[in-house]
């Protein structure tokens, strides 16, 4: 078994010039929920995600070697604009992953980030964000030691983001990745992402997941206050539980290409998430009016024509609305007739499965 001590860079210091590397990441979807951690980012339970397509976050890091005075040195650009408000976090991270990365004190770094989705648009953008920093920091560890295989650098860039943010460990590869320890998955870590290591079905060949824009507002209670309400949780053992027989499930259903068994499995665990944050103390609810008015307008749909279209929803009031790619026409034309009027200022994102980060 693979172990944190895996990840920690052995090798000697040495000088090398200056220089820079860009990536892209993309964000991910969740059809088995991550939904409670334990210390140092290990989740409470495994979860299974989709990695998209075309919401993304292209980082470029610059790194410029300096003496190192015991601080983390760097600026950081939003679409081009310093974003002091940014740092905290970039700094936080860079303390959960120093004593794997020692050699970071020694450089100043120039972060630009800029993302491909609406700013504000509310969609997660710690896991795309959060991915393509921990790529960064693999390709100037690379530089430092040529030698890594590319296994190794996929690895630890998911375990370093994981530090980052737990679902972010999802993003650097695509299509579907488990993370978190399964009996199914020989492989599987609560350390890293790893890729579904069986055929999936035709099916689900790019399928396809467009992104209601519900509510773009700040979020009342972020992710980590949440996860964090599952500890002393009355329900919290039954739902990781739950949580294992929902991806011993999935994974026939992904290799069978069952889409009725995919569409009540996806949804209920969407439910599920957000029951968890409805039975916690306290308690707190990221649905709006929309949000449900969506889910019916679904329901109704499949209902009448029989088309395989479902929904998720993360930690928020935005809905994930899934379907195969052989249905996208039907599909996006009832969006745009009976759903974009639900989201704010009708805006929504067409996106599908994605194949992970990439090097620009
Ligand atoms: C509901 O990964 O954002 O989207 O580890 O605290 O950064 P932190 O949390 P985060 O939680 C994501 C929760 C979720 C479900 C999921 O993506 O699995």
């Amino acid at each position: 078994m693979i172990t944190t001590n895996h990840f920690i860079y052995t090798a000697q210091n040495q000088i090398i010039p200056a220089g820079q590397s860009t990536w892209s990441a993309p964000s991910n979807i969740a059809l088995v929920k991550y939904w409670g951690k334990k210390e140092d980012q290990i989740p409470a339970n495994p979860s299974l995600s989709f990695t998209l397509n075309n919401c993304k976050t292209i980082t470029t890091v610059a790194y410029t070697p300096v003496e190192n005075n015991g601080e983390f040195q760097f600026d950081f650009y939003f679409e081009n604009k310093p974003k002091e408000d940014f740092k905290p976090k970039i700094n936080k991270f860079f303390q959960r992953i120093e004593s794997y990365c020692p050699y970071l004190k020694n450089f100043y770094f120039t972060i630009h980030s800029e993302n491909t989705f609406p700013h504000s648009s509310g969609i997660a953008s710690s896991a795309s964000g959060m991915s393509a920093l921990a790529m960064n920091v693999m390709s100037l560890e690379k530089v430092l030691n040529p030698e890594m295989t590319e296994e190794f650098f996929n690895q630890k860039a998911s375990f370093l983001a994981r530090l980052g943010s737990g679902s972010a460990c999802r993003s650097v590869k695509g299509n579907v990745i488990v993370w978190g320890e399964h009996k199914d998955f020989s492989e599987s870590s609560d350390l890293f992402g790893v890729q579904f290591p069986f055929q999936i079905h035709e099916n689900f060949k790019n399928y396809q997941d467009t992104i209601l824009l519900v509510d773009k507002g700040e979020k009342q209670v972020s992710s980590t206050v949440g996860h964090d309400l599952m500890h002393n949780h009355p329900f919290a053992q039954q739902r990781f539980e739950q949580a294992h027989v929902n991806l011993s499930n999935l994974k026939t259903i992904l290799e069978t290409g069952n889409l009725t068994d995919f569409i009540a499995l996806a949804e209920s665990e969407a439910l599920t998430l957000h029951a968890m944050m409805m039975t916690s103390m306290p308690y707190f609810i990221l649905m709006k009016p929309n949000t449900l008015q969506i889910i019916n307008k679904i329901w109704e749909f499949r209902n009448e024509t029989s088309i395989p279209v479902c929904f998720t929803l993360d930690a928020g009031a935005n809905v994930h609305v899934l379907y195969p790619e052989q249905n996208k026409t039907e599909v996006l034309d009832f969006i745009q007739n009976q759903l974009a009027t639900f989201c704010q200022n009708g805006q929504f994102i067409i996106d599908q499965m994605g194949n992970g980060a990439e090097k620009l």
